[in-house]
């Protein structure tokens, strides 16, 4: 009998419609993508990974406003250039959907309604800041003023850059309306509220039971310390979003069906893979994992509210929520004028992917760390490790093989242990991948690929094969170095995919599998070399930095 699927389903957080991805995003993506793809390398599994754009939203209303197209014109725009982008890093996704679709708004519908029916939704009037010119309220971000505490001008609505006050909008002094310029009234407004506090003893149970990194409980302690308050689910008019039921002028706040499009993204991808069933990925008692990946800032999101939301209305709950850190660029957090402001695509237009897919996974862990791109020791790691250490093993033994034996590889493997002993560390490197200790894989990886080197540079198959063109010696070292290279692929795969392609061309044997630790190539005739890859020319990341001081965000 066939082994039984395993199946798995995995999301990445939802970027917003209003405008690039940019290397930050990248982050997460690569993260994601690692993890599924090592996930799939084992047999008889299956794993969806599912995302989309989240186009709803002021900012998304007010970029489209100054673009002069409507919103949904800009966020189809927006969702195929993101989806490109994202594809172009090599990371494979099963959907990329909108959270601004048909499936979206019929699941926000059944949520809600199921909130609504259980008592879990109140309204309320509030005072608001309002925008007497533009004819709207006006969230926090655009409200600037001086700071109530150190006057520094210019201050966002929420917290001072100068003296890290926090504070509301209403405190702050001479409030200008970023919009308009004008000063914000304020202004009562009737909001629809999700009683989180009704969920409280669920949640403190929920995240407590190993879904969550200990860092994030520990953060959720403080929060259920404080204890957990109403969350204010609607906006005014004029705001782009769906439209609550029964109401006018009122929408949901785009936090509300965010998440919900996770959802939304598997439905639309049902209609094209008919087999999918949706109760046995979402409904309550769901026995496939369900992991989100997300950034550190939207954590709270994501394991209060959303949990929260899913349980009152009867679907499964995730099975973990893996939080990673930031990324700043050269020690300082993403600026224009530095020319750290990247964006995915003017990253692509000069560096290839996989070096960033490969420096991101020296640096990603199962914790939430921020991590630094530092562009010296960037391109330090990818010439002097992936390219010195690891590819030109393969372009060193495949260039004998080639030249002195017809490509053919011998029957038969040089007396050595070496093989048995990267063999045997297979399975320790899956685990690293699964857990998301990459950077750990990473370095157990070039540990190997310096005993690798180490072997070639003792058995110098160059001196020997000058006194003795046909030298079977020679020939074994090279098929024992193409092995090691081999497994050493099989243990990249995950990070560099479009290595592993052309590897497994030259190699001229099919995609290599966790499975395939266990075997040797022998006996064996190998297709003309590709190569991997080159080294990074300095000049490359100069015109990168100058590109990204030009581009426009
Ligand atoms: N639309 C929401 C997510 C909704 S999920 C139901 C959102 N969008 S975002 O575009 O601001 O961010 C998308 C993802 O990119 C988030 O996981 C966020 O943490 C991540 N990052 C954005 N900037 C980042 C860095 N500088 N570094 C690492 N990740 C970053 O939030
Ligand atoms: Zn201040």
């Amino acid at each position: 009998m066939a082994d039984k699927i395993k199946k798995t389903l995995v999301t990445y957080a939802l970027p917003y419609a209003n405008g690039s991805l940019h290397l930050g995003h990248m982050v997460g993506f690569i993260q994601t993508d690692i993890w599924v793809r090592a996930y799939k390398m084992q047999p008889n599994v299956e794993c969806l990974f599912l995302c989309g754009c989240d186009g709803h939203g002021t900012p998304i209303m007010i970029q489209a406003e100054k673009l002069q197209i409507t919103p949904e014109e800009m966020i189809a725009a927006v969702q195929k250039e993101q989806n490109l982008d994202i594809g172009d890093f090599l990371v494979e996704i099963d959907n990329y959907h909108t959270t601004h679709s048909a499936e979206n708004q019929e699941l926000v519908t059944t949520v809600f309604t199921a909130h609504a029916n259980k008592g879990n939704i109140s309204k309320h009037t509030i005072k608001q800041a309002f925008d007497p010119l533009k004819n709207m309220f006006l969230p926090d971000r655009y409200i600037k003023g001086e700071c109530p505490r150190c006057q520094a001008k210019d201050q966002y609505g929420d917290n001072c850059e100068t003296c890290g006050a926090t504070y509301s909008p209403l405190e702050l002094k001479n409030p200008y309306s970023t919009l308009s310029g004008v000063a914000p009234i304020e202004k009562d407004s009737l909001h629809y509220f999700f009683k989180l506090q009704n969920y409280s003893t669920f949640l403190q149970t929920w995240t407590r039971q190993g879904s969550l990194q200990t860092q994030v409980t520990n953060k959720l302690d403080e929060w259920f310390t404080m204890g957990l308050k109403e969350w204010d689910i609607s906006r005014d008019a004029p705001y782009f979003g769906f439209k609550i039921p029964g109401e006018d002028s009122k929408y949901f706040y785009v936090w509300l069906d965010a998440p919900i499009g996770y959802m939304a993204s598997f439905v639309n991808l049902k209609e094209n893979l008919k087999n999918l069933n949706f109760d046995e990925y979402w409904g309550k008692n769901s026995e496939i994992p369900l992991y989100h990946f997300i950034g550190k800032d939207i954590m709270y999101f994501h394991t209060l509210f959303w949990p929260a939301l899913l349980a009152g209305a009867d679907f499964r709950l995730p099975t973990a929520i893996f939080c990673h850190g930031f990324l700043t660029i050269d020690g300082q957090k993403m600026s224009k004028s530095r020319g750290t402001f990247i964006k995915a695509r003017t990253y692509l237009e000069h560096l290839s992917p996989e070096y960033l897919r490969y420096y991101l996974a020296t640096k990603l862990n199962d914790r939430i760390e921020d991590l630094d791109l530092n562009f010296d020791d960037f391109t330090q790691r990818v010439n002097s490790d992936l390219i010195g250490k690891f590819v030109n093993i393969a372009s060193r033994s495949a260039s004998f093989i080639h030249k002195y034996f017809n490509g053919e590889l011998s029957a038969q493997l040089p007396e050595s242990t070496l093989l048995q002993e990267v063999a045997a560390k297979a399975s320790t490197i899956q685990e690293k991948y699964l857990s998301r200790e990459f950077n750990q894989a990473m370095r157990q990886i070039f540990i190997l690929a310096d005993l690798v080197n180490q072997y070639v540079d003792t058995k110098k198959p160059w001196t020997l094969i000058k006194d003795n063109p046909e030298s079977l010696e020679v020939q074994q070292i090279c098929t024992l170095a193409l092995n090691l290279f081999r497994l050493l692929m099989l243990y990249l795969k995950p990070v560099l995919p479009s290595m592993a392609k052309k590897a497994e061309a030259f190699l001229n044997i099919p995609p290599l599998q966790w499975n395939d630790a266990t075997t040797t190539l022998v006996a064996h005739t190998i297709a003309p070399f590709q190569p991997l890859a080159t080294r990074i020319d300095k000049e490359c990341i100069k015109a990168l930095q100058e590109a990204s001081r030009h581009a426009t965000v």
